[in-house]
């Protein structure tokens, strides 16, 4: 029987990326080959994002170009799946009637089923099968806790069946990986579709989530970053509901105002985001990194902060949006924490975390927004030692309470003239950043040849299958972007390319990777070495000089190797 081809191409946040993964893996193991070619593919998958309209429009192009594909003949089946896929819901089907299937990203597990629906109706008389047999949203079923627990212990299923085998095109050459903590969002940011998307809040086991990591680590993993939408809320209560099988099960948790974070009401039987910290950290030793994000500006405990100051293996690197520096835009985005509240945790990471790295998130444009609202925005990436800001505009999304309530009042050239001024601010700020790194050594786990070098024409090193320039196609197609927001913007400088010193003759390979606080580092592989090999290992270089995006400097260490960090 001939064996299905798929090309799966993914849109959005790291969360998207962890799923098209287990995707992946859940495909390959029924038989099904994967393809970085969309044009030699009989199944087409688009893994989709609804965070901003931009994103939508990316996935709906690729679908207008698919679908003009199907009507010229070509005999492929179609699917969106992901958060535009339950968003827009069975309406995107009736408006786009190429797509055969979509599956939302709590419904994935199901995903085989109905390729196979839709497979074996094109075989029959039939044609296309029912609705009912091609489409798996949660709809409202997401946020309603009663049926919960079934559903989400079959998607934990799939979490657990990782079928992981290193991507070698990946990350740092598959030594990276995602694992999720938790799955949707109970915040309710007036302006995000996130907690619709993605359903309620759910904590995994913290014994699933370090089997998971112990799994990674076996198979060569050094560095995991543990996902959630507010990591720092993460806790799990022990002896509650079990499974058949003796297994403990997701929880839902508490929304904003319930949650009590940090060491308060932490006790025996429940494990916090600073327990779950430690215990990788104790109990999973080969990994040489511990990141995580997203962290969530409020209830940031110090238990949290002093675990990362006093676990070498956990990254001093914290990804904490602030969205406004007006504490009028946090109450109407509501966001739970005033300026003044954010810069008191801010502070105090400073104080416990020696070295931290602070990164975050700006919406400029958001309703109401005026320039003095604008102005301490301003004010706040001044008063911050961000390394840096994505910084978006604000986008009203179907089904928030901000497309509601509030009229999207700001026109886009003010929106585009406060992204730039901001992306100004920040490229001055960023740099203050980097300089300070200037002669002291950082490890750094490489992850690629540098842009310059893939571009170069007689480099000395092929780039990988897929090279997409300066960015690294995943085996699904996505290219792995910073924070993966492709749309947002982030300096005038683009990564990889700032090397004041890029010469276009052969000489030795410049390599790219990444400091344990998440700055990017450019060194030359060394001559007589095959930089290839120095691909997802951790490498001790001297920084010698820094830009707006990045440090560069020479290698240190005794080659070749992984290098423990110390
Ligand atoms: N859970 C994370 C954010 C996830 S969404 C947190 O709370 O920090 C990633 C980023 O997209 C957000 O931080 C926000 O800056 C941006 N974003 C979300 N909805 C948006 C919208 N409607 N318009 C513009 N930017 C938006
Ligand atoms: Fe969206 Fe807010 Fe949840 Fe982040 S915390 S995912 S911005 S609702
Ligand atoms: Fe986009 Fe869904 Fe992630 S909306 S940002 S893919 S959670």
């Amino acid at each position: 029987m001939h064996q299905k081809t798929v090309y799966l191409e993914t849109f959005g946040c790291q969360m998207n990326e962890l799923d098209s993964e287990l995707v992946q893996g859940q495909l390959e193991a029924l038989g099904y080959r994967f393809t970085p070619d969309d044009t030699r593919a009989d199944i087409v998958l688009y893994n989709t994002c609804s965070v901003r309209e931009q994103a939508e429009n990316k996935a709906l192009s690729r679908v207008g170009i698919i679908s003009q594909r199907k009507r010229d003949g070509a005999d492929l089946i179609l699917g969106v799946l992901g958060c535009m896929a339950e968003r827009d819901g069975k309406d995107m089907i009736r408006r786009h009637p190429q797509i055969d299937l979509m599956c939302g990203p709590s419904e994935l597990d199901r995903l085989p089923l109905l390729l196979d629906n839709v497979a074996k109706a094109r075989a029959s008389e039939q044609g296309q099968a029912t609705l009912l047999d091609r489409v798996a949203l949660a709809g409202s079923r997401s946020r309603r806790s009663t049926t919960l627990g079934a559903a989400e212990d079959s998607l934990e299923l799939l979490d657990l069946s990782r079928a992981f085998s290193p991507d070698l095109n990946g990350k740092a050459a598959g030594r990276s990986a995602y694992v999720r903590i938790t799955r949707g969002c109970n915040k309710f940011c007036t302006y995000c579709v996130v907690p619709h998307t993605r359903g309620a809040e759910v904590h995994r086991p913290p014994s699933e989530i370090l089997a998971e990591c112990r799994q990674l680590a076996e198979k060569g993993v050094l560095e995991v970053t543990l996902l959630g939408q507010t990591v720092n809320h993460y806790c799990y209560t022990h002896g509650t509901a079990l499974s058949m099988e003796g297994r403990e099960l997701a929880q839902v948790g508490p929304g904003l105002k319930a949650f009590r974070g940090g060491s308060t009401g932490t006790n025996a039987h429940t494990t916090s985001f600073a327990d779950l910290l430690q215990r990788i950290h104790e109990e999973v030793p080969e990994l040489q990194r511990i990141r995580f994000v997203t962290s969530y500006p409020r209830d940031f405990g110090d238990d949290i902060l002093d675990v990362i100051a006093a676990s070498p293996r956990i990254c001093p690197y914290l990804h904490v949006p602030a969205q406004s520096g007006s504490n009028r835009m946090l109450k109407l985005m509501n966001r739970g924490y005033t300026v003044e509240e954010y810069l008191e945790f801010i502070d105090r990471a400073i104080k416990r975390v020696p070295d931290v790295s602070i990164a975050g998130d700006i919406i400029v444009g958001f309703p109401g927004e005026t320039d003095e609202d604008f102005q301490a925005t301003v004010n706040l990436l001044r008063q911050v030692p961000f390394k840096n800001n994505f910084i978006f505009k604000y986008s009203p999304r179907p089904g928030t309470v901000a497309i509601d309530r509030f009229e999207d009042d700001i026109p886009d050239p003010i929106k585009r003239e406060r992204n730039n001024l901001l992306l100004a601010v920040q490229a001055e700020v960023s740099e203050a950043v980097h300089a300070r790194w200037v002669g002291r050594e950082v490890d750094v786990l490489v992850e690629q040849v540098s842009k310059r070098d893939q571009e170069r024409p007689n480099r000395p090193l092929k780039s990988q299958e897929g090279d997409s320039g300066g960015v690294t196609l995943t085996a699904h197609g996505k290219a792995l972007a910073d924070h993966a927001n492709g749309d947002a913007t982030m300096g005038s400088v683009r990564h990889g390319t700032e090397n004041p010193k890029a010469s276009q003759d052969a000489g030795p390979v410049q390599l790219s990777g990444r400091t344990g606080g998440d700055l990017i580092t450019f060194f030359n592989s060394p001559s007589g070495i095959d930089p290839g090999e120095l691909i997802g290992t951790i490498q001790k270089v001297r920084v010698h000089e820094s830009g707006v995006l990045s440090l560069s400097g020479t290698l240190q260490s005794q080659l070749p190797g992984t290098l423990a960090t110390t």
